[in-house]
Formats: C-alpha cells, sequence, structure tokens
C-alpha cells in the first residue's frame, strides 16, 4: 500500500460514517482509486468497500444505517495488487479482529507473509499491508497496543497506521515511520485520526503531529503517547480546501499567486538595507555565514526551483550550487565540508525521496534547510533551520503556487546569505525593491487568461511540445512541460535552448509547436537565434516575451506578454502563463486537471 492514500479514523459521541466520508472527501485530492471504511456498530462490525470514486463507497453507505462512533476510513492509490475491493482498506486478520488502514509500504511483507501463511494465517488480499493485520493477531491477546508493538518491530519500510481491535474495544493505536500521521483534539472526549490535516480541519481544534516510531492510544478520555508532544495550533483554515468559486482547485491555485507571493515576502524584505529577514535560519545565522556551497534536493516541481535558485545563488550570493534529484542523491555518494550546507526543497513536506535524501545529509553531519509549505511536516521537523512558503494549501496534484512561492523564498534566501557575503547593499536595495513589485506585476500576469485559453483551442489537438529556454529560464522550460504532461497527458519536452541543435531540432515540423521563454534579459538574442532556426523548419512558435517586444510578432506565430522584472525573477512571471496553458488545454481535452491519471499530490513512497 501507498502513501499516496488517505487515512481518516475518528472515535468519539457522534455518528463515525458521515465524519469519515467527509475526511476521505477532503484527503481525495491526493489521488485514490478506491476506498473503503470500517465501524464498530455496538457488536456489530460493518466494513464497506468501493473501487472507483468516493460516491461508489457513498452509494453503498445509503441503504445502511450505521449508528456507530467509532471507525475508521481509507482512500487506497494501488501498489501491491490491483484496484479491487479486495485489496481496498481496511483490512483484517483471520477473525475479523483486527481492523487497519496503512499508508505507506511494507518491504518485507513476502517473507512475512510466508512465514504467516505457515502459521496457518489465511490472507485476503494481494496487498502488503494485510500482512501487519495477521502480525498484530499472532501477538493479540488482550491489549492492542503490546500487540502492534511487538509486531511493528518485525516490520520493514513505511508506514501510517491506525488500528482498531474488536477485542480490546473503545481504542485506536496509530503508528508512524516515514509517513504522516497527527491526531486531532476537539476537546470533546472526541479525537481524529488522519494522514493530512485537510481531513480533520473542519473537526480538530489542536492537532498533534505523531513522530516517527511513536505509537498512540486514543481513547476518548486519553492521548497516550509514547513521548510526551505538546498539541500544536492546527493552522490550517477549513475553507482553504474549498475551491472559492473556482471550477477546479488548479485554477484557483494559479489565480492566487499574487497573494501566495505576497505571503512570502511579507515581513521578510528589508528594502533600505537590500536585505531579508528569514526568522526561520536566525538559529543558523552565524554557521550559514561559513557556508560557501549548497547542495540542493528536491523532486518534481520543487526540483524545478531548485534549478532557479542555483542561478539566483551563483550570480548574487557567490555561494556555489549544485541541484540534485532527491532519488539520485540518496543514491550517489555526495562529498561534503564543513562549508557545504544541503537545502530541501518541498511543498508537502513528506515526500519520501526528499525526506530519505536529507536523513543521509545529515547522518554525515551537513548542516540542513528547508523550504517547505506544510507546516509541520517531515521535511520541516527534520531540517536544522528553513522557510515556510505560507502559500496555504496546494490541492491541484500539479504544483502551480508553490512554485512560484518557492522561487520567491529562493530570492529571498540569495538577498539573505548574498549580504552575509559580497552582495552590495545596491544590489541588494534594486532586488528587494522588484520583489516587492512581483504581486502587482503578477496580477497582470494573470490577465492573460482568456487570451491563453484562445490559444489552448487553437493548439489542444496537437500532440507533442517543445518548451525552450535559457538561464533562468531554462528551468521554467522544464516545468512547463512538466505541467503539459502532467495535466493534459501531452507529450512535451522542456530543454535548454543552446540544446536544440544538440539533437532535438531533427523533431520540428509544422505538427511539433514549440513554446520559447524569451523575456527581455541577457540572453534573449541567442533565443532569437534559436526562435530561427525553428522557423526555418516550419515549426509553429509560441513566444513568452516582455511586455513592448513589438519586434518578436514577426518571428512568432502567437505572443504572450508578461512585464518587465528583474532577470532573476522572470521565472516567477513566465512560468504563470504555461501553467495556465497546461491547465486550458487539460480541460479543453476532457482531463481531470485536479487529480491527473496516475499521480498523487504527495510521492511518499520510494
Ligand atoms: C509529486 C507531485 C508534484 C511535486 C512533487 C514533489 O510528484 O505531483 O507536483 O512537485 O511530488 O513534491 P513536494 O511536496 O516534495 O514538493
Amino acid at each position: 500500500m501507498n502513501m499516496m492514500c488517505g487515512i481518516v479514523g475518528y472515535l468519539g459521541k457522534q455518528k463515525a460514517v458521515p465524519i469519515l466520508i467527509n475526511g476521505l472527501q477532503r484527503e481525495s485530492y491526493r489521488g485514490y482509486d478506491s476506498s473503503g471504511l470500517v465501524i464498530f456498530d455496538n457488536d456489530k462490525t460493518i466494513c464497506l468497500k468501493a473501487v472507483g470514486k468516493l460516491d461508489a463507497l457513498e452509494n453503498k453507505l445509503k441503504d445502511c444505517n450505521i449508528e456507530g462512533t467509532f471507525g475508521l476510513g481509507h482512500v487506497r492509490w494501488a501498489t501491491h495488487g490491483g484496484v479491487t475491493e479486495a485489496n481496498a482498506h481496511p483490512h483484517s486478520d483471520c477473525h475479523g479482529n483486527i481492523w487497519l488502514v496503512h499508508n505507506g509500504i511494507i518491504e518485507n511483507y513476502r517473507e512475512l507473509k510466508e512465514g504467516l501463511e505457515k502459521e496457518g494465517h489465511v490472507f485476503s488480499s494481494e496487498t502488503d499491508t494485510e500482512v501487519v493485520a495477521h502480525l498484530i493477531e499472532k501477538f493479540f491477546h488482550k491489549n492492542l497496543e503490546e500487540a502492534v508493538r511487538k509486531a511493528l518491530r518485525q516490520v520493514r519500510g513505511a508506514y501510517a497506521l491506525a488500528i482498531i481491535a474488536k477485542k480490546d474495544p473503545g481504542k485506536i493505536v496509530v503508528a508512524r515511520l516515514s509517513s504522516p500521521l497527527l491526531i486531532g483534539i476537539t476537546g470533546k472526549k472526541e479525537y481524529l485520526v488522519a494522514s493530512d490535516a485537510n481531513a480533520i480541519a473542519p473537526y480538530a481544534k489542536k492537532v498533534v503531529n505523531l513522530d516517527d516510531n511513536e505509537i498512540a492510544v486514543i481513547t476518548p478520555n486519553d492521548l497516550l503517547i509514547l513521548r510526551e508532544k505538546q498539541p500544536e495550533l492546527l493552522e490550517i483554515e477549513s475553507e482553504d480546501a474549498q475551491k472559492k468559486g473556482f471550477p477546479h482547485f488548479m485554477l484557483k491555485e494559479i489565480m492566487e499567486q499574487s497573494e501566495t507571493i505576497d505571503n512570502a515576502l511579507k515581513g521578510r524584505v528589508l528594502t533600505n538595507q537590500g536585505a531579508a529577514r528569514l526568522g526561520g535560519l536566525e538559529s543558523v545565522k552565524e554557521k550559514l555565514r561559513e557556508i560557501d556551497s549548497i547542495d540542493i534536493i528536491a523532486c518534481g516541481t520543487a526540483y524545478h526551483a531548485g534549478l532557479v535558485g542555483e542561478y539566483m545563488l551563483e550570480e548574487y550570493a557567490g555561494i556555489s550550487t549544485d541541484v540534485d534529484l532527491a532519488s539520485e542523491f540518496r543514491y550517489r555518494k555526495p562529498i561534503f565540508d564543513k562549508k557545504t550546507a544541503v537545502l530541501a526543497i518541498s511543498q508537502s513536506g513528506e515526500t519520501a525521496d526528499t525526506l530519505a535524501a536529507l536523513k543521509e545529509a545529515k547522518r554525515k553531519g551537513v548542516q540542513t534547510m528547508g523550504i517547505v509549505n506544510m507546516v509541520g511536516s517531515s521535511v520541516a521537523r527534520e531540517t536544522d533551520a528553513g522557510v515556510y512558503n505560507r502559500a496555504g494549501a496546494e490541492i491541484g496534484v500539479a504544483s502551480t503556487k508553490a512554485f512560484t512561492s518557492q522561487l520567491a523564498i529562493l530570492a529571498l534566501l540569495t538577498l539573505y546569505l548574498g549580504r552575509q557575503k559580497e552582495l552590495s547593499v545596491v544590489t541588494g536595495q534594486r532586488i528587494a525593491k522588484e520583489l516587492q513589485l512581483l504581486p502587482g506585476l503578477i496580477k497582470t500576469v494573470l490577465s492573460t487568461s482568456v487570451q491563453i485559453k484562445k490559444l489552448a483551442e487553437k493548439y489542444k489537438d496537437y500532440n507533442n511540445f517543445f518548451y525552450l529556454g535559457r538561464k533562468y529560464n531554462y528551468p521554467v522550460a522544464l516545468e512547463g512541460a512538466l505541467k503539459l504532461k502532467e495535466i493534459s497527458y501531452i507529450h512535451a519536452e522542456g530543454y535548454g535552448a543552446g540544446e536544440l541543435k544538440h539533437g532535438p531540432i531533427a523533431l520540428i515540423d509544422e505538427n511539433f509547436p514549440t513554446i520559447v521563454i524569451a523575456p527581455a534579459d541577457s540572453v534573449y538574442e541567442k533565443n532569437i537565434s534559436n526562435i530561427e532556426e525553428i522557423k526555418a523548419r516550419k515549426g509553429k512558435i509560441i513566444v513568452i516575451a516582455t511586455e513592448g517586444d513589438e519586434g518578436i510578432k514577426k518571428l512568432a506565430n502567437d505572443v504572450i506578454y508578461i512585464p518587465k522584472t528583474l532577470e532573476m525573477l522572470t521565472p516567477i512571471l513566465s512560468v504563470i502563463p504555461l501553467q495556465l496553458f497546461a491547465y486550458h488545454m487539460g480541460v479543453l481535452r476532457g482531463c481531470d486537471v485536479d487529480k491527473p491519471r496516475n499521480l498523487a499530490k504527495s510521492v511518499t513512497v520510494e
């Protein structure tokens, strides 16, 4: 089973079913293909499962009047075993005593299963998860938490687990290792459990984030955790999960970017000093003064943000920067010295590869930092210091507002570190001023949405696209192509424009349009040469250009204008038309843009 799934649990006085269903709906943005729940209703155990969307489960619930105030729910995204009801969670032991839901992967499930089968356990699914139910059954006498503790000693892999037992009623036992799990407290003798704060935001006032290797025992009167933790205030507003009138979360999140950039910058830009105030880095300020190189680790869109950060940090902060896919970093043997810091970038703060790479860096004694959106997430807690994005919940699977926010924070970090080194106050002031203009400029870019929709109508039937950019906008080309792939399932390739001649130009013809990000910057003329080369081969060209560049119209089939800003900040503007283009293409082609097929919001398995 996989952590792109979602867990919800409830224990209290209210009917559990509506609370569980609501929680599952609020987790469903993560991507899922089946769902299920189990309720203890007096003497009865009711377990219902359904393949497909949550509606299918709700349909099954229509005719049942379930009074129970105690249960677990789950949305599953298949990894081990096909999409079937048998493989959907909850899973149970041989005798219907132990019931559990799981996110994560039990890596040694085959050997455990073999052993348990030899001992007479009978399995009814193909999942790795079911093995945990049988293992707990093996150790169960009277006390559920004792059995869980013993069982988990034999388990390798990652898990967030919520478990209930018929023979030890009135309690939920939860456990976590490398997969998020939190306990919501309402203050009214009731508790919720979830893998995502969104799920319980309408009910819970406070949350306890479980740490790795912790087991918690929840009863209506008490919450017992192995290591005592103070509840933190739950910062996600429940209305955050609503679409606020937009047809899709993705569009809402694209349209929020003026606000999210404002939030990222608020109180952090010191215009007169040409510097930045980053409270989350204060504790390591002196150590950072010694740093002369940074290794950025991230996945997906966050990786693209890291690539832009590399240009920023090297040009303005004089810090040698490398950017690694976290999934590669964890398997190579990076060489660090005392002057290197590792910077993890992650919207969710739960991406397994990013987390593993981070842990590897920590093991080597390297100074670690994070740029993270989800407050209290694993990356936020594992890093020595960091900066929060304050972008609000991002529900659309394809990342949009988190990306631009990551870029804004990277610019702040550049100012912060640069001013500790050789960045002059005058250049610092210039960056600071331009940063503060961004929210206004973003509004201008967002107003091109109607024009971009028309563009999408014109290009919607093409099946291949190139995205080209150079220097700061090379990562934007990668990100633009990724967005189109994710949302519209159209084949798209992002390239550094200079690479065009080294292979990809062979593909150019009238059926293979190219989007060139060519703002008026230091590589503008190089980009123009590439546009000429494409035109000479009858390739259609869409250009993202700077306002006032009238000449570009002669070369391009279509032009989208963005306002002028500092070169290092152009990606924050130039990516927005590409997000909108992908969005409109996806909608026009009938795709599920908020939950693209096969994708998950937070990839918490390797
Ligand atoms: C998944 C998401 C992407 C995201 C990536 C990294 O693949 O679908 O949108 O960019 O994970 O996620 P993170 O939460 O670490 O930024």
